[in-house]
């Protein structure tokens, strides 16, 4: 009998936030080389026609030669098996980035330094604070110099309203990396720098004796801190952070590698394995219960001659079987995984097995959509991902206007697999929606998919709106009368949306009409 609890538990299945430069990719590197038996869940790689979607990953992956993946990186660890599933960035900053927080059960923070809270990492941060995902903090680079970490800890605690507790505390102020005061081993670690990082950095426990002789002034004054740490209880407590209220806290350079193996320890010690997931109706799958799995993510590929689809689905209870029919719930069909191959890494090697916190690539995956749930036993389903606050906006029209019904379904599907985001309005009219994108990549492969797969191409007029709020029915007529505001109906949610032109804008307007409803939607900052 296969112990599908017991597999459950041992998975640690994470993303890790930051604003780009924090160090993501050195980190996942680094990661990587401390982990073994290295696999990779990808997609089908870089096509000519894929440009602008690429992830972070690949990026890695062409410019240093080293095998990671486009969807989730799968390593074991001290017994355990790690899921470190990508959150794209940079350029392709999507719905997508905000929609794969879906399928993990901790998120590590990343950050730089010098830079403290950086807006890409907030607006993450509030995804992880909507799904209450609990969240380790790593501070990197602490290498370079950079601010103050007891000044870190309070812009930390001011931005995101977690208490932190360092788990380590550095010796040495930024940019004079010594080493850490290791709080729950209660000592000192000495940070010996490893040439270029390419190598596991060598860490070297000292004690109290040893710390004194080498390390000076710089080990006394860490000493007072980590007292004063403990005298205001800034003490790690797996209640508050598993609630989301208190975040563990690490210092490091995963650039030369120090730090990282303390992290995946910490991953191991405090990280929350998978639990039972929650379906429509509150009520949680009990992990042993047979196969159910959240679709977080869908991948088209942009290439005409190769239209498939790959869905990247997070187990949520049971034991994934290569080649079980299972049953789309939206739909109520079968969907044969004998046909769908799940992929791993460049040779799309497959999968055989999988558990509760793995991720599973399934291709020829063309009914499915993120947010949709598969299962297989008694039916499931899982509450849908909601749609995060878009900051882009643009009209679409198709241009050859003998193409009007292509491109009205052509909007429609794309709205439905979640790739854009669409909103109308009487005045505007069906010929003329309004697409609203979290990141302006989103554009391009509207724009893309609209000609491609459905013949009509289209024009974009974007709109000056910077930000949305959701209204009511109630509030529209006033706002809509407002100059730099406009309201539509979201076609997904049938949510009511005003658009702004700025922050300014749509506080002045709150201000004049404090009656007014107007609510942040999900990763508004
Ligand atoms: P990202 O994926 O979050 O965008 O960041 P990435 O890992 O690409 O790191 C951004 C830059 O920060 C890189 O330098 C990287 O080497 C550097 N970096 C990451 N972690 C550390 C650290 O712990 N200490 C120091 N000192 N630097 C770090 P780059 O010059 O932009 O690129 P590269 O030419 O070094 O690759």
């Amino acid at each position: 009998m296969i112990d599908i609890t017991g597999e459950g538990g041992r998975r640690r299945t994470f993303a890790v936030i930051s604003h780009p430069d924090a160090g993501k990719s050195t980190m996942t590197e680094a990661l990587a080389l401390h982990a073994s038996a290295i696999t990779q869940a990808g997609a089908v790689h870089g096509k000519a026609g894929r440009r602008g979607v690429t992830s972070d990953w690949m990026e890695i992956e062409r410019s240093r030669g080293i095998s990671i993946t486009s969807a989730a990186l799968r390593f074991d660890y001290r017994g355990h098996v790690f899921n470190l599933v990508d959150t794209p960035g940079h350029a392709d900053f999507s719905e997508d980035t905000y929609r794969v927080l879906a399928a993990v059960d901790c998120a590590v923070m990343l950050i730089d330094a010098a830079k403290g809270m950086e807006p890409q990492t907030m607006k993450l941060f509030q995804v992880c604070r909507h799904r209450r995902i609990p969240v380790i903090t790593f501070v990197n680079k602490w290498d370079r110099p950079g601010r103050d970490a007891l000044g870190l800890l309070d812009e930390i605690e001011d931005r995101t309203g977690l208490r932190p507790t360092p788990v380590t505390w550095p010796i040495g102020a930024a940019g004079h990396f010594l080493g850490v005061i290791d709080r729950p081993a209660g000592r000192a670690v000495a940070y010996e720098r490893t040439p270029g990082g390419a190598t596991k950095a060598l860490t070297r426990e000292l004690t109290d004796e040893q710390a004194r002789a080498e390390l000076g002034d710089d080990w006394s004054r860490a000493g007072e801190e980590v007292a004063l740490l403990s005298a205001i209880g800034a003490d790690h407590d797996q209640k508050t952070f598993e609630a989301h209220e208190s975040t563990p806290v690490l210092f490091g350079a995963a650039l030369s590698n120090f730090g990282v193996a303390r992290l995946l320890d910490a991953m191991v010690e405090l990280a929350p394995p998978p639990a039972p997931r929650a379906d429509v109706n509150g009520v949680g799958r009990p992990l042993d219960a047979p196969f159910s799995g959240l679709v977080f993510k869908v991948q088209a590929n942009m290439d005409r001659a190769h239209r498939d689809r790959i869905a990247f689905v997070r187990v949520c209870s049971g034991r994934f079987e290569r080649g079980m029919v299972l049953t789309h719930a939206a739909t109520g069909r079968p969907f044969a995984t004998k046909y769908a191959q799940s992929v791993f890494g460049q040779d799309r090697t497959t999968l055989d097995e999988a558990y509760p916190g793995d991720v599973v690539g399934l291709v020829n995956a063309g009914a499915l959509r993120p947010g949709d749930t598969l299962f297989e036993g008694p039916a499931v389903t899982f509450p849908p991902i909601p749609s995060f606050a878009p900051e882009h906006f643009a009209v679409a029209r198709v241009r050859d206007s003998g193409k009007s019904k292509q491109f009205r379904r052509g909007i429609d599907q794309l709205d439905a697999e979640g790739v854009i985001q669409v909103l109308r309005s009487d005045l505007r009219g069906d010929q003329a929606p309004v697409l609203a994108a979290v990141g302006p990549m989103q554009f391009e492969v509207v724009q893309h998919r609209m000609a491609a797969e459905f013949g009509a191409e289209i024009g974009l007029d974007r709109l000056d709106y910077t930000l949305a709020r959701r209204t009511d029915a109630a509030s529209a007529p006033a706002l809509d009368r407002e100059r730099g505001c406009e309201v539509l109906t979201r076609a997904g949610d049938q949510a009511l949306l005003a658009l702004f032109t700025d922050q300014w804008r749509m506080r002045t307007i709150a201000r004049d009409q404090p009656g007014l409803t107007l609510e942040p939607l999900i990763a508004d900052t």
